[in-house]
């Protein structure tokens, strides 16, 4: 199976870049899924389909060529199905703590709800090897980033707090119930989440695996744009993904002689040069301007042959990962690709077996291995893309 994320700013293309690969793929008789994962959904207008302006088929996959389906969630049948008992306890609380009824309902949809929901998905489909590639069309790149951090967010949570919180309310609501008009958790909503988590165990591994999933960059040739995709390219290594292309979209064709886009084309020329700098020695596939709006079936065929050509989407296509585990002379080092930042840019600790990256918004906590988990952190040092942590016993010298 391959899974493969499209991430990148806001209206770069990754919505038909994902289609365009989708039908790729499916073509070419491998069963195949995109799914959206924005909530503000487009993937089936992209298709052209001729349901309503709000029909979303309950969240539920559609047929929309030989062997392809398209998936758009609908949070509201998400809670239905998957939220019931969470959903309930915490409008409840909500609505008791002074919210009124319709405002406590809405606030009880947790950020992530929707994250979760899509995970939740994947690991169906991975569990019922239901399809045999699953291609992901991220929101703008904030919230993709929230997307992949959320497996180990939840494994953290259920390790260090879930059971403790269980236990806890387990001892105290006999008291408690005394002491407070609040309701408390019965440990039927526990229970409920346990459930949840049940049924994502083991998405994070396959997220995280490089024989499986890898994420497509797209950008467009423009200097904002490229900053953002070089900030996506740095957090995507943190979180330990393989990036294996970068599809630079909307590059104005030679034919394009109108004196007014003379600027834009130079300008265009010049960052694709520092895009290929930049991001080697990941393959970039160049996408030119179409001359008109990429939509439906026949369009986003001809896109697939202008992203890739002869080249087979679902392979993967560039496979180093961004983390190194290395001992030499008795010496443990993590190397981490965070490219286009400087060592003022990240912040490192340690907690039990795991080291903490931390570089911006973001945070990772890296599992280090059991030969290397004793150990304290003895200094980092850049050199050049990598990111060079040393390991050694607690005495020695840091720099
Ligand atoms: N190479 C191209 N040539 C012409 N039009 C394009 C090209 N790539 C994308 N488009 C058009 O640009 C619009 C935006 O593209 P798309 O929805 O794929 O972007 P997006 O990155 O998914 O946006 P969002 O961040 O809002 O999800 C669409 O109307 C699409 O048809
Ligand atoms: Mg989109």
């Amino acid at each position: 199976m391959r899974i493969l994320l499209f991430a990148g700013k806001g209206g770069v293309g990754k919505t038909s870049m994902a289609a365009a690969t989708g039908v790729n793929i499916a073509r070419r008789g491998k069963k195949t899924l995109v799914m959206s994962l924005d909530p503000a959904h487009s993937l089936a207008d992209i298709f052209d389909s001729d349901r309503g302006l709000m029909d979303k088929n309950r969240g539920q996959p559609i047929l929309v060529a030989d062997n392809l389906w398209i998936q758009e969630l609908d949070v509201q049948e998400e809670i239905k199905q998957n939220w019931g008992e969470v959903y309930r306890y915490l409008a409840i609380l909500l609505n008791v703590s002074g919210f009124d009824k319709i405002l406590a309902e809405e606030l009880a949809i947790l950020p992530g709800m929707d994250e979760v929901s899509s995970l939740l998905y994947i690991n169906k489909y991975i569990r019922e090897q239901a399809y045999q590639v699953i291609i992901l069309d991220c929101a703008p790149t904030g919230e993709s980033l929230r997307f992949i951090s959320i497996p180990t967010a939840l494994e953290w949570y259920i390790k260090k707090i879930f059971h403790l919180e269980r236990q806890i309310f387990k001892a105290v609501r006999p008291v408690a119930r005394h002491l407070t008009s609040l309701p408390l958790p019965e440990d039927e909503y526990f229970a409920a989440l346990q459930r949840l988590f049940d049924r994502l165990e083991g998405v994070d591994r396959v997220l995280s695996d490089p024989r499986v999933t890898t994420v497509r960059l797209v950008t467009n040739p423009e200097k904002v744009v490229l900053k953002e995709t070089q900030r996506a390219f740095m957090y995507f290594c943190l979180y330990q993904m393989v990036i294996d292309a970068v599809i630079i979209n909307r590059i104005f064709p030679p034919a394009v002689a109108d004196q007014f886009f003379q600027h834009w084309k130079q300008s265009q020329e010049e960052y694709l040069e520092l895009a290929h700098n930049r991001f080697a020695p990941v393959p970039i596939f160049p996408v030119e301007f179409f001359q008109r709006e990429v939509v439906g079936l026949e369009l986003l065929t001809s896109l697939s042959q202008a992203i890739y050509g002869a080249t087979h989407p679902e392979d993967i296509l560039y496979q180093e990962s961004p983390y190194r585990f290395d001992k030499s002379n008795g010496i443990y080092t993590l190397s981490i690709r965070l490219p286009f930042i400087g060592a003022a840019d990240v912040a490192l600790g340690k907690s039990g077996e795991e080291l903490i990256v931390r570089v911006g918004g973001f945070k990772r906590h890296v599992l280090l291995p059991r030969n290397m988990a004793g150990l304290e952190p003895q200094g980092a040092k850049f050199d050049g893309d990598y990111l060079n942590v040393r390991f050694g016993g607690v005495d020695e010298h840091t720099d």
